[in-house]
């Protein structure tokens, strides 16, 4: 893997151990309804203690010089969850932005949204592009929320956008490569995640970044979100650096 000596030094500098530091990780961010659960309280108190854990994760992040940090935040199949908790997630998405915006651009975290925007309520999706429209030119950080995001509708989207592209005679049907419809999902212009991180347990996707995960590295761990801090990103990070990843072909010893 192609890693700048820069970003392993500011590594080293932020504490952590890592040769190998992933430019991009994804974060499914789970188990916060049973982490309040646990504890006797409502789950909404999960989804209050997970937005700290998603602070401390962006700081350590941006400490350590990772370039993308993704975080699915909301799902598209979250709607089904009961209206009270779909409404204070929202207003939980909206807190984070209100508050915490002008704090993300004096880190020079440059915030991007992926996921449907066609349904979503006016006032949220002001303040998403919003978020986007103020931190466009930071050279910090990316950040990218995963907001109302299915990765099966991304690449519908993405499809219905290319056949678009043909029908106006603007494609060539043969022009449909990989890369083009790379470019064609909401995640264009990133690199696609190296390692994804879930926590609660669960080894699933849940219909997260199905196209971009092709070769990810996956890291699953028994705490639940709101418990994650500094320490166990370290351990996921230090963890990958000890993956060997061949895509497809053969480590350099055994040549
Ligand atoms: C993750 O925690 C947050 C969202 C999906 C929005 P959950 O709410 O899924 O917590 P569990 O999995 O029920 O414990
Ligand atoms: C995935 O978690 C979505 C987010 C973390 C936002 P879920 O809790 O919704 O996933 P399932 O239902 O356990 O697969
Ligand atoms: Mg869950």
């Amino acid at each position: 893997m192609n890693v700048s000596p820069d970003r392993n030094q500011q590594a080293h500098a932020a504490g952590g151990s890592c040769e190998n530091l992933p430019r991009h990780v994804a974060f499914i961010m789970d188990g916060n309804g049973r982490w309040a659960t646990a504890r006797g309280l409502p789950r909404t108190e999960g989804h209050r203690q997970g937005l700290e854990a998603l602070r401390g994760t962006i700081r350590h992040a941006g400490k350590l010089g990772i370039e993308v940090v993704t975080i699915y935040s909301f799902s598209s199949e979250n709607w089904n969850r009961p209206q009270t908790e779909v409404s204070f997630l929202m207003g939980l998405l909206r807190r984070f932005v209100q508050r915490d915006l002008s704090e993300l651009h004096d880190a020079n975290v440059r915030i991007r949204v992926i996921g449907g925007r066609e349904d979503l309520e006016k006032g949220i999706l002001a303040l998403l592009e919003e978020a986007e429209q103020l931190t466009r030119n930071n050279t910090g950080l990316n950040l990218v929320v995963a907001f109302n995001y299915g990765a099966r509708a991304e690449i519908a989207r993405a499809a219905r956008k290319l056949s678009l592209q043909v029908a106006q005679g603007h494609l060539n049907s043969e022009d449909i490569t990989e890369d083009a419809i790379s470019q064609a999902l909401d995640t264009y212009g990133l690199p696609d995640p190296d390692l994804i991180v879930r926590t609660s347990g669960e080894m699933r996707l849940s219909n997260f970044l199905l196209w971009q995960a092709a070769y990810s590295e996956f890291y699953f761990c028994e705490k639940h979100w709101p418990d994650f801090d500094e320490a166990a990103f370290d351990e996921a990070l230090s963890c990958f650096s000890n993956r060997q990843r061949r895509y497809g072909g053969l480590d350099a010893e055994a040549l």
